[in-house]
C-alpha cells in the first residue's frame, strides 16, 4: 500500500508556529508580495531577510517542538517500512523542520527549508541556523567582498517553481492512500495533488474546517491534527 501525505501550516499550528491564512496568520501582518516574492527581495532584501530571520530564530526556541501529529506520522513510517508495506512519503509545504525532528525519514520540502541558505549564483545549499543579511559573507569565500550578501533563504516564493514536482507527481499517481493535513487548499500546485491520484486511491482530508479542495476527497475529518492524525493512522495500521 503506497501512502502519500501532504502537510501544510495547520499541522505545525499546535507546535506554536502561526499558519499563513488563519486569523492572526503570517499573511495578516505581512504583505505577501513584499516578503515572499522574488520582486520583493530585489526591492528590499533586508526586509525579506528580517522576515525569515525572525521565523528562523522562532523555530529554534525550545518551546517549539513536534506535536502528536508529527510524531504519529514518524512512528507510522517506521512500522510501514518494517512491514515492507509499500512506499511512504511526506510532501510538506512547511519550511519548518518538525517532521524531521519527529523522526520522519522520507520528507520532501516542496516549498524549501528555513534552515538552509542558497547561493543566488551557484544555487549551492548551505545548512543555516543564524541570521542572513546583505553583509553575510559567503561560507566558501569569506574574504571576497563581492560575494557578500549572495545567500538567500532556501524557500520557494510566489512566482517560483516548487521543489520536486516530478517526484510528487509520480508519488500521487502511485498512491493507494492520500492524506492532506492542515492545508488550506488554496496554493497550487500543492492544492492540485489530490487530482493526480487514481480513482481507486482513498483520499482523506484532515482540517479544522472545509477547504476549496474538500470536494475532491472521499473523507473529510474535522478536528485538530494532533488528535485526528494519530486516530486515522491507528485505523490504517
Ligand atoms: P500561484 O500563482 O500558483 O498561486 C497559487 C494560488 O494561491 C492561486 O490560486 C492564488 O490565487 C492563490 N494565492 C496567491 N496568493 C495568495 C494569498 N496571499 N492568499 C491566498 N491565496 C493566494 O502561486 P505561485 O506564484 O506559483 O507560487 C509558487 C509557490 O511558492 C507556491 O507553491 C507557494 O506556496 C510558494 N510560496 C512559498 C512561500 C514560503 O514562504 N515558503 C511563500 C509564498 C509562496
Ligand atoms: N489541525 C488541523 N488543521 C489545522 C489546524 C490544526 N490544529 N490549525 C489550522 N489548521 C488548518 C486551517 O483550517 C487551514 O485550512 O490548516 C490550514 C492552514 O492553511 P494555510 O495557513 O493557508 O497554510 P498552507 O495551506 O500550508 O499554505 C500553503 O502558502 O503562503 C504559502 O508557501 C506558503 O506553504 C505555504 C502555502
Amino acid at each position: 500500500m503506497n501512502i502519500l501525505i501532504l502537510t501544510g501550516a495547520g499541522i505545525s499550528a499546535e507546535s506554536g508556529i502561526p499558519t499563513f491564512r488563519d486569523a492572526d496568520g503570517l499573511w495578516e501582518g505581512h504583505a505577501v508580495e513584499e516578503v515572499a516574492t522574488p520582486e520583493g527581495f530585489a526591492r528590499n532584501p533586508e526586509l525579506v531577510h528580517r522576515f525569515y530571520n525572525e521565523r528562523r530564530r522562532a523555530l529554534q526556541s525550545p518551546e517549539i517542538q513536534p506535536n502528536a501529529a508529527h510524531v504519529a506520522l514518524a512512528d507510522f513510517e517506521q512500522k510501514h517500512a518494517a512491514r515492507s508495506a509499500g512506499d511512504f512519503l511526506i510532501v510538506t509545504q512547511n519550511i519548518d523542520d518538525l517532521h524531521t525532528r519527529a523522526g520522519s525519514r522520507n520528507v520532501l520540502h516542496m516549498h524549501g527549508e528555513l534552515f538552509k541558505a542558497r547561493c543566488i549564483y551557484s544555487n549551492k545549499l548551505f545548512a543555516w541556523r543564524g541570521d542572513l543579511g546583505m553583509d553575510t559573507p559567503h561560507p566558501n569565500a569569506p574574504e571576497n567582498e563581492k560575494m557578500r550578501g549572495c545567500l538567500r533563504p532556501h524557500v520557494v516564493w510566489f512566482g517560483e517553481v516548487p521543489i520536486g514536482l516530478e517526484q510528487i507527481e509520480d508519488a500521487a499517481t502511485d498512491a493507494d492512500v492520500f492524506i492532506a493535513i492542515g492545508t488550506s487548499g488554496l496554493v497550487y500546485p500543492a492544492a492540485g495533488i489530490v487530482q493526480l491520484t487514481k480513482r481507486s486511491c482513498r483520499k482523506i482530508e484532515i482540517n479544522l474546517g472545509d477547504t476549496p479542495a474538500s470536494d475532491a476527497f472521499d473523507e473529510c475529518r474535522r478536528g485538530r491534527a494532533s488528535e485526528e492524525v494519530p486516530r486515522l493512522l491507528a485505523e490504517l495500521t
